[in-house]
């Protein structure tokens, strides 16, 4: 592990006024987003789409890492280069998405557990000789009644631990994903404390399991209300909420919090991360790692079409810099 490295990437990914771009949606995943604009998943209007996304002039200045799906980071763009070495040449960072996905957790109804340590190790060899920097696993925990289970929470914290020292082994930047997920109608309090609950439990594991602190990125959820809530907390209470949160549980050899979007709208997600960064943010930089925030309403722009591309790279050019101004506190809007 060369720890000088890992630092140095780990501390690029958050620069200031740059934030990680996430579009390593699964085949599956991307499926659900084209539908929401009538275009078929087939491989063609998959790179199409990506090609869109890191050809747009100018985004480097916001953007410091691109996290890609497999398919992608051994595809090229609509020119012929390798997606990875066009995103290198304009100084963003390619990563990679590895983990298979939350699958049910044996005897534990409702709630997940996420694969992909089989053979990890030599996949890991392989995407570095590829381009990519950094690595993501996402954990999903998931608000309900009676969950989420301490046994869910363990079972997940130890795999995402396992994955971030598999990934450094190999001089891959290991992003650290425990998703609470915001769709149930919990209060923020309950919010609160499964996000505290959740990130003691990780931060034990990569303590157990080694893993260099200051070679790696958080990448968690805001402590917000459930989407069904009734009562909805308004942006400094989220934003104030977070920052205790994170304050408990996160060490500051971490070097960076890139937060995920989660389901908020591209807006709110922007005036949250503003938020938190005004009120001084924490001895961590406090960034973005945004998939739908950053991307919704270039998709909607795009539509599949190529005489639209010039509108959804304004738009994609737009909602990065304003995500770049909130990770500096000077958004307003
Ligand atoms: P969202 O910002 O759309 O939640 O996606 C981020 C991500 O990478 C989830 O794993």
């Amino acid at each position: 592990m060369n720890e000088k490295l890992l630092n140095n990437t780990a501390c690029a990914m958050v620069a200031p006024g740059k934030g990680i771009l996430a579009a390593d949606e699964s085949t599956g995943t991307i499926e659900k987003r084209f539908k929401s604009i009538n275009i078929d998943n087939t491989e063609p209007n998959r790179q199409a789409y990506r090609d869109m996304l890191f050809t747009t002039a100018g985004a480097e200045a916001f953007i410091s890492g691109a996290i890609l799906f497999e398919e992608t980071l051994f595809q090229s763009a609509l020119d012929g280069t390798p997606f990875s070495k066009l995103l290198a040449s304009k100084g963003v960072i390619p990563g990679i998405k590895v983990d298979k996905g939350a699958k049910p957790l044996a005897g534990a109804p409702g709630e997940t557990v996420t694969e992909g340590l089989d053979g990890l190790r030599e996949r890991l060899v392989k995407y570095r000789e590829a381009g990519a920097r950094f690595a993501k696993w996402r954990a999903v925990i998931t608000i309900g009644n009676g969950i989420p289970s301490a046994y869910c929470i363990e079972t997940n914290a130890h795999a995402l631990a396992r994955y971030a020292a598999l990934c450094q082994e190999a001089d891959v930047v290991p992003i650290v994903e425990p998703e609470v997920l915001m769709d149930a109608d919990n209060t923020i309090e309950i919010c609160e404390k499964v996000t505290s609950d959740t990130l003691q439990a990780v931060f034990d594991q990569l303590y157990l399991q080694r893993v260099l602190l200051e070679g790696m990125i958080l990448k968690p959820n805001m402590v917000i209300s459930g989407k069904k809530c009734p009562t909805q907390a308004d942006v400094s209470t989220v934003a104030a909420a977070t920052l205790r949160t994170l304050k408990h549980h996160v060490p500051s050899s971490v070097p960076g919090i890139a937060f995920l979007s989660g389901g908020q709208s591209d807006e709110v997600a922007t005036a949250h991360l503003n938020a938190m960064n005004e009120m001084g943010g924490g001895p961590w930089a406090l960034s973005f790692s945004y998939g739908r925030a950053l991307q919704a309403p270039s998709l909607k722009a795009w539509g599949g079409k190529v005489d639209n591309v010039a509108d959804a790279q304004r738009a994609f050019h737009h909602r990065a810099k304003m995500n770049s101004l909130a990770s500096l506190g000077q958004y307003n809007d």
